[in-house]
Formats: structure tokens, C-alpha cells, sequence
């Protein structure tokens, strides 16, 4: 079969290290059909699930169950992430090596960040035994109950109280010590602050097995986008300031921050159509990211070749998913791109159950036409010529 796509572009398909499918127990705002579905749109074809499922997935039957009914549906693989601890807000560790076993490619908080030392000093050395990565969404509590949004002038202007970049750095900055102190695999999901920035380019400098991600709306948007108390843009970190995406963008160029993730967080319109105070913070992203990006290449702020590592090559690695480099004999993991093609962002064409995103009416340029799987055709937009 002979593909003909004048001037696209072929890139390894892109794996999501951070994504939140809602199934089981959330079905109503995203189900692991229309969430695979939102990838293959979007270009992934592989996906991991964070475990702040309802129930938590904390054991290997919910890892099981999630896999099984993926593995019905088809199309974009998706990779579960255990709970590093049993039940909601739990402190006992779950049986990671079970976990591991079913299929879990990472364990990681709830949800709510780990900020007990001696459990996370206990994660790192248990999950270690099992090559699992522990990702942390770092943020101290007592630095940010009831905070609303980020500190800065746009809390202080809008009467919210505000979440202080040093909650996200001081948890980093302790588990890049006790990481250290076990030797083990850490990952920092969502980096938001030149801090995280600051500190993990030092502990890479001194050879610690740290990663980390950032997503497409960390390195867009400062918290001005708020507006008047918009909740499309109310996001777990908050959107920071200029600074701090200036920080994240040179992190993500020269290899500090690893990997772009998505942290999808799809949120049905009663979760967000209400006050601002109400409003479930997340935004959605699989179907957003490669073009919302391109954008930053297409201004001279990100190389592309570290856009595809960082989408490709580096998550795949975290998650130790088989290299996605394409060469001869490899697996056909791929994703056509038209990168010329502009398109205005439209919640009529999401694939995704919910819209969610601070993006729509946004007109961007780069369109996925067409996503593989293992040589399968998973997602086309337009019919192929041949
Ligand atoms: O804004 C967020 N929403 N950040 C997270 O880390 C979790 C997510 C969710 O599950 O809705």
C-alpha cells in the first residue's frame, strides 16, 4: 500500500506520559474509548493513564480491567499508571510489583501529592525494586489549601487566594534529595516554576535519575489568561508568569525538562459552566498539543527536533516503551502531519466526550491527517489517495 501525502511531514507516533481517562467511575467525562480515540486524533500512539480513577487504580485488578477494556477498543495503546499508595489519600504503599506486573509502566501520586517524607522515601526504594519511575504532581498542602490560582497580581486583583510557585519547589527540591539518598527513578509531572527548572538542571548536572515534563499550557499561557475569573484556564499547577514560562521553554530546549505531557484532564460543562471557586481545575490536551506547539516551533521558541524527542523518543524512554525511531524493521508506530494546514480549534471537532480547553476559537497551523498503530491505520482525517 503506497501513502502519498505531498509535503507532510512523518514523525514517530507520539506517547503522552500523563494523561487522565476518568475510567473507571468518571465515564461521564471521558471513557478509555473516547480518550483513545482523542489520541489517535491527536497523534499519540501510546498513552499513559494516571491513576486518580475512581476507584484509585492502587491494585493489579483495576490495572487489569483498564487494560482489557482497552485492548476491546483498539487503536492508541494505553499504559496504566498505579497509585503509589492504597485507596484515596492513602499512606500504605500498594503492591507495585503486582502492579508492574499487570502492566503499570509507573506509579504515581492520587492526585493529591505524597508530602509524607518517610512514605516517599519508601516509594522511591520499593518502586525502585521493580524499575518503576515514581512521578510526583509536587505540591506542599500546607502551602496551598484553598488557593485558587497562582500568587501574583492577578490573584491579588481578582480576590483569590494564590498558590506560591515554593509549594512546587520545596516538594521537588525534597524528593530530588531523597531520590538521591535511594538512588531511585523520579519524575516530576507538570514542572510550572523556574524553580523546578533551577533544581532539576543542578541534579542532573550531578548524574541523579531524574525527568521530568511540562505541558503545552505551561509553556502558552501566564496567568493573566484568567481574565475575569475564566475556568477553562483554572489548572493544578496553576498558570504561572512570563518568567517562569521562559524558564520552561529553555528547560525543554536543552534537555532539562525531558518530555512534554498532556496531563488531559477532561471536565464535563457542569464541572466548569459555574463559579469560579466550584469549577474542577484541568484542562484537556491530546488533541491540542502537536499543534499548539508547532506554533512555538513555527516562532523560533523550541527547535523541532527536541519537539519530536520530547513527544517521542524521551517518554517512551521514561515509560520504557519499545524505541520509537523510525528505521527499517521497526514497528509502524507513526504520525502524518500536513504542517502548513491551518484550522481553527473547534469543540465540533474533538473527539474527546469533553471541551474543556482555554484553546477553542484559537487558529493554529499543523494538523495530524493520519495516526498508526503497529502498521494499522487508527485515525485519518481526510480519505487517502494510492
Ligand atoms: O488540573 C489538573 N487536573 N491537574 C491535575 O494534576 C489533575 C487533573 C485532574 O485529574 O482533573
Amino acid at each position: 500500500q503506497v501513502i502519498t501525502a505531498p509535503g507532510a511531514w512523518l514523525l514517530p507516533g507520539l506517547v503522552d506520559l500523563h494523561a487522565h481517562l476518568r475510567e473507571p467511575g468518571q465515564e461521564y467525562k471521558e471513557d478509555i474509548r473516547s480518550g483513545l480515540a482523542a489520541a489517535a486524533a491527536g497523534g499519540f500512539t501510546d498513552i499513559c493513564a494516571m491513576p486518580n480513577t475512581l476507584p484509585v487504580n492502587d491494585s493489579r485488578m483495576v490495572t487489569e480491567a483498564m487494560l482489557a477494556r482497552a485492548h476491546e477498543v483498539g487503536g492508541t495503546r494505553l499504559h496504566p499508571i498505579g497509585a503509589i499508595t492504597v485507596g484515596q489519600r492513602g499512606e500504605s504503599l500498594t503492591e507495585m510489583g503486582d502492579l508492574r506486573e499487570a502492566g503499570a509502566v509507573a506509579v504515581s501520586d492520587d492526585g493529591r501529592c505524597v508530602t509524607n517524607s518517610a512514605v516517599m522515601r519508601r516509594a522511591l526504594e520499593y518502586a525502585s525494586v521493580f524499575d518503576l519511575p515514581v512521578i510526583q504532581h509536587a505540591e506542599d498542602h500546607a502551602l496551598t489549601e484553598g488557593a485558587q490560582m497562582h500568587e501574583g497580581s492577578v490573584s491579588t486583583r481578582l480576590g483569590l487566594r494564590g498558590w506560591p510557585r515554593v509549594a512546587e519547589d520545596i516538594i521537588v527540591s525534597r524528593d530530588l534529595l531523597l531520590a538521591e539518598y535511594t538512588g531511585a527513578r523520579y519524575h516530576v509531572a507538570h514542572a510550572s516554576t523556574e524553580g523546578t527548572v533551577r533544581l532539576l538542571r543542578e541534579a542532573k548536572s550531578r548524574g541523579l535519575r531524574v525527568t521530568a515534563e511540562v505541558t503545552p499550557h505551561h509553556l502558552l499561557l501566564t496567568h493573566e489568561a484568567v481574565g475575569l475569573y475564566d475556568t477553562a484556564c483554572k489548572v493544578n499547577p496553576p498558570l504561572r508568569e512570563q518568567r517562569d514560562i521562559e524558564a520552561l521553554r529553555q528547560g525543554l530546549a536543552d534537555g532539562t525538562i525531558d518530555a512534554v505531557a498532556t496531563d488531559h484532564a477532561p471536565h464535563a460543562t457542569i464541572d466548569k459552566g459555574c463559579e469560579w471557586s466550584e469549577a474542577k481545575p484541568g484542562m484537556i490536551g491530546l488533541e491540542l498539543c502537536l499543534p499548539l506547539l508547532l506554533g512555538l516551533v513555527a516562532e523560533g521558541a523550541l527547535p523541532l527536533a527536541r519537539l519530536v524527542t520530547s513527544l517521542t523518543q524521551a517518554p517512551a524512554g521514561i515509560a520504557r516503551l519499545p524505541d520509537k525511531r523510525i528505521r527499517e524493521g521497526a514497528r509502524a508506530d507513526l504520525v502524518l502531519i500536513d504542517p502548513e494546514e491551518r484550522w481553527t480549534i473547534d469543540a465540533s471537532c474533538l473527539r474527546s466526550k469533553s471541551h474543556n480547553t482555554p484553546f477553542l476559537g484559537r487558529t493554529v497551523k499543523g494538523r495530524v491527517k493520519m495516526t498508526m498503530v503497529a502498521g494499522n491505520v487508527v485515525f485519518e482525517s481526510t480519505p487517502r489517495s494510492s
